[in-house]
């Protein structure tokens, strides 16, 4: 009784040990790459079509801002606009008072935002300032030269 037991397991370990070894590691090891490859290619392609979306999507710029773009700004022009509106808050040479230095601002902001940051009055204490669009270009092409 003993015996025909331990046979009966013995004989169980080694059919399930050596037939699925032979017949289905070589199909699975041909198979796998690819279906991982296409979802990789899917998921990029996926995202891309979103980033592209969004991209498309953007809020278009406002025609005043557009306007200020459209223009080229006199540096000189608005270093004295800057001089009138600006220097009690950001200091004579925009090192920072009230307001934080701006040197270096335009690497960190678009056009766009900084034209934003001067008209929009989101971010008070700074008052909200309503420039001419060429006025507006020149202290742009001013903040673009800190
Ligand atoms: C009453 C004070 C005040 C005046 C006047 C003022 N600002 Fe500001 N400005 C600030 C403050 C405070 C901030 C910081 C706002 C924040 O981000 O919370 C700021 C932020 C900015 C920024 C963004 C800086 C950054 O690092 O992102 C720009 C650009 C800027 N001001 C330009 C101007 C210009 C140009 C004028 C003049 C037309 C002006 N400011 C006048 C107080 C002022």
């Amino acid at each position: 009784m003993i015996n025909e037991g331990a046979n009966l397991t013995k004989d169980a370990d080694v059919i399930v040990e050596t037939q699925p070894s032979n017949t289905m590691m070589p199909s699975d090891e041909v198979r796998s790459p690819q279906p991982n490859k296409f979802i990789a290619i899917a998921i990029a392609f996926v995202m891309m079509a979103i980033a592209i979306a969004i991209w498309l999507l953007r809020p278009p710029l406002d025609p005043y801002t557009q306007s200020v773009l459209s223009l080229s700004g006199d540096p000189v022009q608005g270093r004295s606009i800057f001089v009138m509106n600006c220097v009690a808050c950001h200091g004579q040479w925009a090192n920072g008072k009230v307001g934080p230095s701006l040197h270096g601002v335009s690497e960190r902001k678009s056009d766009a935002k900084l034209v934003q940051q001067v008209v929009s009055g989101e971010t008070p204490p700074m008052p909200q300032f309503q420039p001419s669009p060429q006025d507006m270009a020149d202290l742009l092409s001013y903040l673009k030269q800190l």
